[in-house]
């Protein structure tokens, strides 16, 4: 491959902008300045050294942010920032797009992918990739609440009893719930039809996939091959 197209492809711009930045002496390939953007260059072992940044080569990307509060999942936000703002702009450019959305007061684990299969098998109700989530509630947990929310609440736009595959209290007015689906506002929704309300929401983990303590709000980092095999794999219990 050549190496402007391997810019190209990790999002460094069109490939005019990428064959300039090559010339302009700002690239190095494993750790060596080349001003050739037609030299040849194998993408199984190649790390890009752009602007002083290092950027292993990765023919999809699949990352997991921390989703802070008061970012919206979306390309055109509305009211509060993007959570794309809170990523360097080749992951952006080379198209990136969240993995489900999470509302703007909600934070966690949020994927993002240019990968569209990768994005289907995550998000379709068939293939039923479990989410955990931690709310905290309004008014305390009580026992007929949790029995409500594994028994199943109806939810306007579902043709019957939507329930949670797992449920626990974690303290007075706290709890944990997984979910083998992602219909809208649906922690809330759910929370709200067994008699509560959510007054904040966390997504602790996907499948066997849990969001790593060292992650601080706002960062991301990449996912390897290890991670998106836990990522499918079901976790049978809340408990993590
Ligand atoms: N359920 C909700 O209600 N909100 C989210 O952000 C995610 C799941």
């Amino acid at each position: 491959m050549k190496l402007f197209r391997a810019l190209q492809a990790q999002g460094f711009g069109s490939r005019k902008a990428c064959r300039l930045r090559v010339r302009a002496g700002t690239v190095a390939v494993n750790g060596v300045r080349c001003t050739d953007p037609d030299a040849e260059v194998d993408p199984a072992s190649l790390e890009l050294g752009v602007d002083g940044g290092l950027w292993p080569y990765r023919e999809r990307a699949y990352i997991v942010l921390h989703k802070p509060a008061g970012y919206e999942c979306s390309h055109q936000p509305t009211h509060h920032p993007s959570v794309f703002a809170l990523l360097p702009a080749p992951l952006v450019q080379r198209g990136v797009q969240c993995v489900g959305r999470l509302d703007q007061d909600t934070t966690g684990v949020l994927l993002l992918s240019d990968d569209g299969q990768f994005i289907h098998r995550m998000t379709s109700p068939k293939k039923g990739v479990t989410k955990t989530y931690r709310a905290c509630c309004a008014e305390p947990v009580t026992p007929t609440m949790l029995a409500a929310l594994l028994d199943g609440v109806q939810l306007h736009d579902a043709p019957a009893p939507v329930a949670a595959l797992a449920c626990e209290a974690v303290d007075a007015d706290g709890l944990k719930l997984m979910l083998a689906e992602g219909k809208y506002h649906q922690v809330k929704r759910m929370i709200a039809a067994a008699g509560n309300s959510v007054v904040a929401l966390h997504r602790e983990s996907i499948g066997a996939w849990a969001l790593p303590a060292d992650l601080a709000p706002g960062s991301w980092r990449w996912l390897d091959a290890e991670d998106l095999e836990r990522l499918e794999r079901t976790w049978p219990s809340v408990k993590s």
